[in-house]
């Protein structure tokens, strides 16, 4: 595979860190990635006792259609490091990772992502609230949010007057994706929005929304993905964007609410 002729908006069905390989250092502008957060391996969440929680997204209880998101945590941790090495490798010097995982309580016990992130420059912690939330313990509220590490070199800067965002940030998970964890567009748009990057990785893509949403505000994106089903999935998704804009409606439904405002 060349690169950019192979990569440059295309989504690629294979395993990320072989793909991310094949790209050289320092070609990209920007990451916007959510991993699997090896839900299934887990010590008694909605999950892994089969009950998956208040909503349809508790369709994870089946895992991904290639991948079945049950690591040992040691395993998971490792991977999760090359990954994030890889995509490190591949941002340019005034490059970002915008990394999305989620905390969870193991054992009684808060399990941070800080043993995957540890030693890498990460600079904030943003937070995602969510509408609701799937771990229904007596022992500990419900946990609402999700965390977005941005990772980034040295001399990267937000676009202008994109900090006054605030670090954090109210989104509807999305529900009418038939992946089993999408991203809300809502979400990605603020990030894409809030950096000048023109070319932006997905190496964990799923539907694509990262490519369609780089895609409505003109950028380029190259997304990656393990399932050929999703991979079809994504594929399907930017052909429908090209006639119905998902960014274009979100724009128009900011503009009506700003109005009513
Ligand atoms: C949390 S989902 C990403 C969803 C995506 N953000 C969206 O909006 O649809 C994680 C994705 O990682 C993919 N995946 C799992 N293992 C992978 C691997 N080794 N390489 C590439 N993709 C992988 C799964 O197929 C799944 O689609």
């Amino acid at each position: 595979m060349d690169y950019p002729r192979d990569f440059i908006n295309k989504i690629i069905c294979g395993n990320s860190v072989d793909v991310m390989k094949k790209i050289p250092s320092e070609s990209i502008d920007l990451i916007v990635t959510s991993p699997p957060y090896n839900l299934k391996n887990s010590t008694g969440n909605g999950m892994k006792d089969g009950r998956g929680g208040k909503w349809k997204n508790a369709s994870l209880v089946n895992g991904y259609s290639n991948y079945n998101d049950n690591m040992p945590h040691s395993q998971y941790v490792k991977w999760q490091r090359e990954c994030l090495n890889e995509m490190l490798r591949l941002i340019k010097e005034d490059g970002a990772i915008f990394y999305n995982h989620k905390w969870r309580v193991q054992g009684g016990l808060l399990q941070d992502r800080q043993d995957i992130v540890k030693g890498l420059p990460v600079r904030q912690i943003i937070i995602w609230r969510r509408k609701g939330g799937i771990n229904f313990n007596p022992g500990y509220f419900l946990p609402t949010y999700e965390v977005i590490y941005l990772i980034a070199k040295p001399k990267f800067i937000l676009a202008h007057k994109a900090n006054a965002s605030g670090d954090v940030w109210e989104f509807k998970q999305e529900m009418k994706n038939t992946h089993p964890a999408p991203f809300p567009v809502a979400l990605i748009d603020r990030i894409i929005k809030s950096t000048n990057a023109e070319i932006i990785l997905d190496p964990f893509m799923g539907s694509g929304t990262t490519a369609v949403t780089a895609i409505g505000n003109n950028r380029s994106f190259i997304g990656i993905d393990i399932s050929p089903e999703y991979c079809k999935m994504a594929e399907k998704r930017i052909k429908r964007n090209e006639k119905h804009s998902e960014v274009f409606q979100l724009n128009e439904q900011m503009t009506m609410f700003e109005t009513i405002k």
